[in-house]
C-alpha cells in the first residue's frame, strides 16, 4: 500500500491581523524543527501577501478559504484562482461546511470552485461533511457522496489525483466535540470506497484530513486511523503550540 503523505492545514478562518499573523508564522516557523509532515495555513485574503512574503522557502505551504467559480470578469467582490496563484497558493479550501451554511454554496457551485481551482493549478481541498440532524437521520454516508459525486461528476474522478479531501462533520466544527477516532475513520473508509469504485490508484493515494476540533490532545488517535491523512484544524490552528504540537502527531 502507498505511505500517504500526511497533511496538517490551519485554516485560520476570518481571523488575524498583520501584527498577530507575523508572531503567529514565525512561532510556527521556529517550532517546526522536528515535523516532516506537509503543514499549511489558509489564511484570509488580505494576508495571502504577508503569507507569501514570510513563507517563501519554508516548509509550509499557504492557500485560500474560498474561490470564484469564474475565472475573471464582473464579479464584485470576487476572488479568482489565478489570482491566489499569483500570490504563491497551492491550496484552496472549496465547500467548506460554513460557506455551505452561510453563504448558501450548493454541490454544484462547490463543483466549479473545485473545478475552477485545478484550473489555475491549485490544489483544491474539498470539504464534505454531515449535520447533526443528518447523522441523527442516519444520512452520514448519502450526504458525504452526494457531495463528493457533484465533484466526481463534474471534474472527473482523475482530478481527485490532484486535490485533498476534508472530512468534517459539521456538528464537531468549533464544538469541542471531536468525532471518534472510529466515528472518522468510517466516514474516511466510505468516501475511499466511493473513490475506489471508479479508480483504485487514485483513491489509494488520495489524501484525506479530518476537520472538527482537533486539538493537541486527540490529534494522534485521530491521525493513526489507516484511512485519516492528516487534520484541518481551526480554533488549534491560531495557538502556535497547540498547532506545533498538532503537526507533531501526524
Ligand atoms: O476547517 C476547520 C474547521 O472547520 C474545524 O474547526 O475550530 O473545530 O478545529 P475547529
Amino acid at each position: 500500500p502507498t505511505a500517504r503523505t500526511k497533511l496538517v492545514a490551519g485554516n485560520w478562518k476570518m481571523h488575524g491581523n498583520l501584527a498577530a499573523n507575523q508572531a503567529l508564522l514565525q512561532d510556527i516557523l521556529s517550532g517546526l524543527d522536528a515535523c516532516r509532515t506537509e503543514v499549511a495555513v489558509c489564511v484570509p485574503f488580505p494576508y495571502l501577501a504577508q503569507a507569501q512574503m514570510l513563507l517563501t522557502g519554508t516548509q509550509v505551504a499557504w492557500g485560500a478559504q474560498t474561490v470564484s467559480e469564474h475565472a475573471q470578469g464582473a464579479y464584485t467582490g470576487e476572488t479568482a484562482a489565478a489570482m491566489l496563484a499569483d500570490f504563491g497558493c497551492r491550496y484552496v479550501l472549496v465547500g467548506h461546511s460554513e460557506r455551505r451554511a452561510l453563504y448558501g454554496e450548493s454541490d454544484a457551485a462547490v463543483a466549479a470552485k473545485f473545478a475552477a481551482a485545478l484550473q489555475a493549478g491549485l490544489t483544491p481541498v474539498l470539504c464534505v461533511g454531515e449535520t447533526l440532524a443528518e447523522r441523527e437521520a442516519g444520512a452520514t454516508g448519502a450526504v458525504v457522496i452526494r457531495q463528493l459525486e457533484a465533484v466526481i461528476a463534474s471534474s472527473g474522478v482523475q482530478a481527485l489525483a490532484r486535490a485533498v479531501v476534508a472530512y468534517e462533520p459539521v456538528w464537531a466544527i468549533g464544538t469541542g466535540k471531536t468525532a471518534t477516532p472510529q466515528q472518522a475513520q468510517d466516514v474516511h473508509a466510505l468516501i475511499r470506497g466511493r473513490v475506489a469504485a471508479d479508480d483504485a490508484k487514485v483513491a489509494e493515494e488520495l489524501q484525506m484530513l479530518y476537520g472538527g476540533s482537533v486539538k493537541p490532545g486527540n490529534a494522534a488517535e485521530l491521525f493513526a486511523m489507516p484511512d485519516i491523512d492528516g487534520g484541518l484544524i481551526g480554533g488549534a490552528a491560531l495557538v502556535a503550540v497547540d498547532f506545533l504540537a498538532i503537526c507533531a502527531a501526524a
